[in-house]
């Protein structure tokens, strides 16, 4: 893809359109050969979300390079079966089926690619004190866990089903908080991202989108294999999506 700056998206929407109509569509009912060709049938997925799914430099598509497949997965039915909302994703993902719809999530999360620097924050100390603080050791007070149990201590996810926070632009990490809270973002129930959105302030949101969006991602930026122990006397938590989050907890799902 050329490097010079990309005209507005209005301009290659049609282009973009048509790709996925040529690419995807046909794709899902030709023989499959994916080695070869998934990045040439993604290409129209990556006018948005980046080279290689690496995240574009405007700062609001997210990254795609590298997450855990089955989040990806459970995202690409969100947006077709319409828990999450994007008219343009939800449209170019209609027509797929739940296997190519895996296959793509699989691609995307097999990719290593570089992260971009972190974002500078461009709030007080004391915010960011707050969003770390709350990333890492929640707030009892407000009922409000610590982001680590589920998403790793790294904060890089955990496979397959938990992404990682680190190495997400600020707007969407804001957006994504504020949408689960106006439940304009869905998960699959137990949706417990849902419930601790839900106990979050505006104020709380700010400061741990800012704290995040901030960190560098560590090198490795895999993510981890399984769930930390979760923190004794600890409320218990269940996730439609993620059955490790149960299962870290001895519960039944
Ligand atoms: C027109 C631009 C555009 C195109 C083209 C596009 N996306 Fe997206 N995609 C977005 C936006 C914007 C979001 C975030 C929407 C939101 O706010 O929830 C998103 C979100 C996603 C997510 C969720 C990521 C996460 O971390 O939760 C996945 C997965 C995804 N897209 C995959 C794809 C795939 C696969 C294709 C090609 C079939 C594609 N997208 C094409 C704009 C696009
Ligand atoms: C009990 C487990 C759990 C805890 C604790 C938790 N999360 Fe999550 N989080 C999840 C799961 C599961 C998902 C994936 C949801 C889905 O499948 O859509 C998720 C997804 C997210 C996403 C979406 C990422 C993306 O790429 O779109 C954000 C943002 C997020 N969590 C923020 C937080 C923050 C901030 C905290 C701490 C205040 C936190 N989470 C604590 C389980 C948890």
């Amino acid at each position: 893809m050329a490097k010079s700056p990309a005209p507005p998206l209005t301009s290659r929407l049609p282009c973009l359109l048509a790709t996925l109509a040529l690419s995807l569509c046909t794709a899902a009912h030709a023989a499959p050969k994916f080695e070869d060709s998934m990045a040439q049938r993604t290409l129209a997925c990556t006018a948005c979300h980046g080279e290689q799914g690496r995240a574009a430099p405007d700062g609001y598509y997210p990254r795609l390079a590298g997450k855990p497949a089955g989040y990806l997965y459970h995202q690409l039915l969100n947006f077709r079966d319409g828990r999450r909302h994007y008219g343009l994703m939800t449209r170019m993902v209609d027509p797929l089926s739940d296997a190519y719809l895996l296959e793509i999530a699989r691609h995307f999360s097999s990719l290593e690619v570089p992260y971009p620097a972190p974002q500078p924050a461009d709030v007080t100390a004391t915010v960011l004190q707050r969003g770390e603080a709350l990333a890492r050791h929640g707030d009892a007070q407000r009922r409000i866990p610590a982001c680590v149990q589920c998403h790793g201590s790294a904060l890089t996810g955990v496979a397959p089903d938990i992404p990682g926070l680190l190495g997400l632009p600020r707007d969407y990490l804001n957006a994504q908080l504020g949408a689960w809270q106006t439940k304009q973002r869905r998960a699959h129930a137990p949706d417990c991202m849902a419930q601790i959105a839900g106990r979050m302030g505006a104020d709380d949101v700010t400061a741990v989108a800012a704290w995040l969006s901030s960190q560098p991602v560590p090198d490795p930026a895999k993510p981890a294999a399984a769930l930390p122990a979760p923190p004794p006397g600890g409320e218990t938590w269940r996730c439609g999506s993620a059955p490790a989050v149960q299962a870290a907890q001895g519960v039944k799902p």
